[in-house]
């Protein structure tokens, strides 16, 4: 690193921030302090722009100034840590920049501190430079300066924010629950911690807060909340990460609706400190609606529903018996190119489908189904038209979703590629869902038995407790999903709050009343305690503010994420410990 000689701050302080002076400042005096942005040098004249959070504003050296300031600004370079005072000016009509907000001025320098110097960065600040990620990761103090990252972290700190803001308001109290704990039901891997004072014991660190706000709830605080780290060891993908953040939060004696209008009114109160205006109410499906429409439990409402059309083939050879023939329709996409066409019945062949993509056909063949279908769907000319139904053998436990899921899979495959992505999924448009009644288990193959499809602490129907056991298949839980734009944000539930029925769900979920007791006897006996009852939701903070922020990662909000092997590459996090460590947790690793 070039050796420049350093001022102190001694006991300097700056006067603005350099996103804000105006024209009206003109002929005040100003500190300014930050980063060298950019450096240009007009034969004689120098002129950086200085950056802080708050934006750019450009300082002059004029080549009739004091030189030694002069000669102190041409060792400057890009990153350098400076101070700068002198009179704010405007600047002349032709060299405004409107670009910046602090276009029309500049600050004339008189003195000059060099606070810092800066090793060559690792790569541009500049958004417009596109740059490795692993190269981000590793710089990423670096990559956080650069403009579109500094807004991200600010935006999601302005709405943690109106999370806590609003949620005080309604009289939710924030609690915090413990990380070093012991194993909960979310179904993911958990990340243990060893005990170095119980030699052989582990704590394993939170998937959620679950078990825990349930009980803050039995001990009487009635309105939880907490924006909480969560730990999980699943695969990660762009919305995934091996630690994220929940908005998590409980009620006492909430009907669902108590939980959707808390939600609704957090949520839009969010979006609002995001600068988005959405409706106050969210739009509503149970799961069986969005799995005939939709294919998928997460519908993203910007693009259409299909619609189940095999009743008006009726007798026809266009389906097997029975299941569902679905009608998907894309808005403008003009029309596709032979080889488009033959992409999508790939696609939907490999799912199992069989996909007609030839509609003029279908119309002759078919005047008036198909007259109704395009009807139905509201579909022009212009806009992509296609049935897909059954293709080869049923097989699974439930054709009619197979297909349905299928036919969900080539919608969204046929949007994402042939439509006007840009007018259809418009990412500022914003399409809240509620998925409601989820089935209440789910069978595993695998295992050969049922899991729940939520956590086991949700209740079902009270109409559907009598199948707990007979008919576990038709049971419907009280829980429900927050989607935003096809993306699951959020997933809660009516839990359970007395002490026989959760017994009957673990023996539907096949847990003996002692492995029940062992993992979660704590929970059991607090039932017994007066538990009133309850219920609550998480949202996944990532995820909003990936939205909001028009990312398409949740890497791009979360100030140091890890990577997709959920390694920290800036800390080279997870590494290895020295053998004394391991000695005194009586760990031996094995090598293999
Ligand atoms: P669930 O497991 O559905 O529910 O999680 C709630 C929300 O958390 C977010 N989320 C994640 N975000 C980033 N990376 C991950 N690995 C990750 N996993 C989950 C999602 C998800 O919708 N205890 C229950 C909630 C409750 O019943 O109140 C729970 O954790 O946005």
């Amino acid at each position: 690193m070039a050796q420049v000689p350093l001022d102190f701050l001694g006991d300097l302080r700056r006067t603005h921030t350099c996103g804000q002076l105006r024209a009206s400042d003109a002929g005040k005096r100003a500190i300014l302090m930050g980063w060298v942005h950019r450096r240009r040098d007009l034969g004689g004249v120098l002129f950086i722009h200085l950056r802080d959070r708050d934006g750019v504003t450009q300082i002059v050296f004029r080549a009739d100034g004091d030189p030694a300031v002069h000669a102190k600004a041409e060792l400057l370079s890009s990153e350098y840590v400076v101070a700068a005072e002198g009179p704010v000016v405007l600047r002349s009509p032709d060299t405004i920049n409107p670009a910046i907000p602090t276009g029309e001025v500049e600050v004339v320098c008189e003195k000059l501190w060099i606070l810092n110097e800066s090793r060559t960065p690792p790569f541009p600040m500049e958004e417009t430079v596109d740059v490795k990620e692993d190269a981000r990761l590793k710089y990423r103090y670096v990559d956080l300066r650069r403009p579109h990252m500094q807004r991200n972290i600010i935006l999601r700190s302005k709405m943690t924010f109106a999370v806590r803001e609003t949620l005080t308001n309604m009289g939710f109290l924030e609690i915090e629950t413990p990380f070093m704990t012991r194993s909960t039901p979310e179904g993911a891997r958990d990340y243990l911690v060893p005990s170095r004072v119980s030699p052989g014991m582990f704590y394993a660190l939170p998937q959620s807060p679950q078990i825990f706000k349930q009980l803050l709830m039995i001990s009487g605080f009635e309105k939880y909340f907490q924006i909480v780290r969560c730990f999980r060891d699943e695969d990660l993908r762009a919305d995934r990460q091996p630690e994220f953040t929940q908005i998590d939060l409980e009620m006492s004696f909430p009907q669902q609706e108590t939980i959707y209008e808390t939600i609704e009114q957090m949520v839009v109160a969010v979006c609002k400190a995001a600068g988005y205006s959405v409706p106050v109410t969210f739009a509503r499906l149970t799961y069986a609606e969005a799995m005939r429409s939709y294919g998928i439990d997460k519908p993203d409402l910007r693009i259409p529903p299909f619609h189940c059309v095999e009743h008006l083939f009726a007798g026809q050879n266009l389906t097997a018996e029975g299941l569902p023939l679905v009608a998907i329709h894309i808005p403008k996409t003009g029309a596709l190119s032979r080889k488009e066409r033959d992409e999508l019945k790939a696609f939907g062949q490999e799912r199992g489908l069989r996909v007609y993509d030839d509609v003029k056909r279908l119309e002759r063949d078919y005047p008036e189904p198909m007259a109704e279908v395009r009807k139905r769907a509201g579909a022009g000319e212009d806009d992509l038209l296609l049935l897909a139904g059954w293709g080869g053998e049923p097989k699974g436990k439930r054709p009619d979703e197979t297909v349905l899921l299928a036919c969900g899979q080539l919608r969204l495959y046929a949007a994402q590629k042939y439509a006007d992505k840009h007018k259809l999924l418009d990412p500022q448009n914003l399409q809240f869902l509620w998925v409601t009644d989820f089935p209440m288990f789910e069978w595993d193959e695998e295992e050969q038995r049922w899991n729940a499809a939520h956590h086991p602490f949700t209740s079902v129907h009270d109409e559907d407790i009598d199948k707990l056991t007979s008919d576990p298949a038709h049971c419907r839980a009280k829980s429900y999903d927050l989607v935003l734009n096809g993306v699951e944000l959020g997933s809660g539930s009516i839990r359970i709050h007395r002490r026989d029925v959760q017994s009957k769900v673990f023996a539907a979920l096949s847990f003996t009343e002692e492995e029940a007791r062992k993992r979660f006897g704590f929970l059991l006996e607090a039932l017994e305690y007066g538990a009133p009852p309850h219920g609550g939701i998480a949202l996944g903070l990532d995820r909003l503010v990936m939205i909001l922020a028009g990312e398409s990662s949740i890497r791009e909000v979360i100030p140091f994420p890890k990577t997709a092997k959920a390694t920290d590459l800036m800390c080279d996090a997870p590494s290895e410990v020295p053998e004394r460590q391991l000695r005194e947790l009586g760990i031996m690793i094995r090598k293999s």
